[in-house]
């Protein structure tokens, strides 16, 4: 058996590929991997996320479908700081790897059913979903916020998916997502454990391109916590296989307005906002439904969360574009964070450092 789908709370197995949460319980399901990470085995004439094919063992190699997502740049950003470039991928976010990921293991189900994808999303999953699905020849259905910002509604039309606008908060976009409707599949990307599971591709080829020798720390922003879980994932799988020496610190990033892992971790009250205001438009799950998971995830592999205010975050973005770099505001948290803790002395400024990038700046309609 290369791999089991579990419950992450009673551990009951799920068979089914298209379960999104435990038939039992209700909780999350995770990907067990029964496989070692193996260097031989990345195929280093394939220059994409399936480069590491033989890790997504759910996937058949006649079903991939790809956009060519992953393998992107890491490059030096100053000393000790390099920047993986998420933003360079097809559809311009990190969600390509979930999406390249869950589309394959799941289109030649959803035809079998004659059924259709359905998606919530603040933005840019919904358009990496939607990108994938038209590749995959599949109909998308995606949910969005009101607030979603003009350019990913515009992409999300673009690849021919069907859109709709939800008022209220973002757990109000799930629901409708998830309302029962004739030939419609949920493969919500947050609580779907084969997205997650793809994101695992992140830390393989950080841990690669770095020769092994992975950085101190990873920072990274969060907000419904699939790229976190991801790349935690990734990493503890290759120290358990021995291809890295020991984790490096990954450290969650997140916005003062939406910070509810920020403020578990440090075991602080939090308040969410009446609405999410922040340039970070990307960062709204203020109660993400896999919390807890990202919790323990979090704790056991010796992590740390870092929150940024709303000015912090402007700078850093108007840092990172004035060196180059044009990202999303929410990418920007990343490096606002590490500066920040590099600021209060919680992490040497010559400590070598690898800050995720998750997000293309054309996505957003902030003015310079
Ligand atoms: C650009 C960008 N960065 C970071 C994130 C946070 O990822 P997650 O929701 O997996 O925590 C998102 C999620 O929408 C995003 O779009
Ligand atoms: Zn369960």
């Amino acid at each position: 058996m290369k791999y089991e789908i579990r419950c992450s709370a009673c551990k009951s197995v799920s068979k089914n590929l298209l379960d999104f949460r435990c038939s039992s319980c209700g909780k999350p399901l995770d990907v067990r991997l029964h496989l070692d990470f193996e260097k031989t085995d990345v195929r280093r004439d394939d220059y994409s996320v399936w480069r590491y094919r033989r890790l997504f063992p759910y996937v058949e190699e006649e079903n991939v479908i790809s956009l060519g997502e992953g393998w992107t740049p890491l490059v030096q950003f100053s000393n000790c700081v390099r920047l993986k470039l998420e933003n360079l991928n097809p559809t311009g976010s990190f969600k390509d790897r979930g999406s390249a990921v869950l589309v394959s293991a799941l289109h030649r189900l959803v035809n079998e059913k004659k059924g259709y994808i359905s998606e919530d999303s603040s933005g840019n999953a919904g358009a990496s979903i939607a990108a994938y699905a038209a590749r995959a020849g599949l109909k998308a259905k995606i949910y969005v916020p009101e607030s979603v910002s003009g350019p990913k509604f515009n992409q999300i039309q673009s690849y021919g998916a069907e859109i709709v606008k939800v008022a209220g908060s973002r757990s109000r976009v799930a629901e409708e997502a998830q309302k029962r409707e004739t030939g419609k599949i949920y493969v919500g990307h947050i609580l779907h454990p084969l997205f997650r599971d793809g994101i695992r591709s992140l830390a393989y080829e950080i841990a690669e391109q770095c020769k092994w020798e992975v950085p101190d720390h990873v920072f990274l922003p969060v907000s419904a916590g699939t790229l976190l879980l991801g790349v935690i994932s990734g990493f503890k799988h290759l120290v358990n296989s021995n291809a890295i020496r020991a984790m490096p610190t990954v450290v969650a990033c997140q916005t003062a307005q939406v910070s509810p892992l920020y403020h578990l971790f440090k075991n602080l009250d939090y308040t969410p906002p009446e609405s999410v205001t922040s340039i970070a438009d990307a960062l709204v799950s203020v109660n993400p439904p896999i919390l807890e998971l990202m919790h323990e995830q979090l704790k056991s592999a010796r992590g740390d969360a870092v929150m940024v205010e709303e000015d912090e975050t402007k700078e850093a973005y108007k840092d990172l574009a004035r060196k180059g770099f044009f990202v999303e505001p929410s990418s920007a948290v990343a490096y606002a964070g590490y500066k920040k803790q590099v600021r209060n002395g919680e992490v040497s400024s010559d400590a070598s450092v690898v800050l995720i990038l998750t997000g293309a700046g054309l996505k957003t309609t902030l003015k310079p």
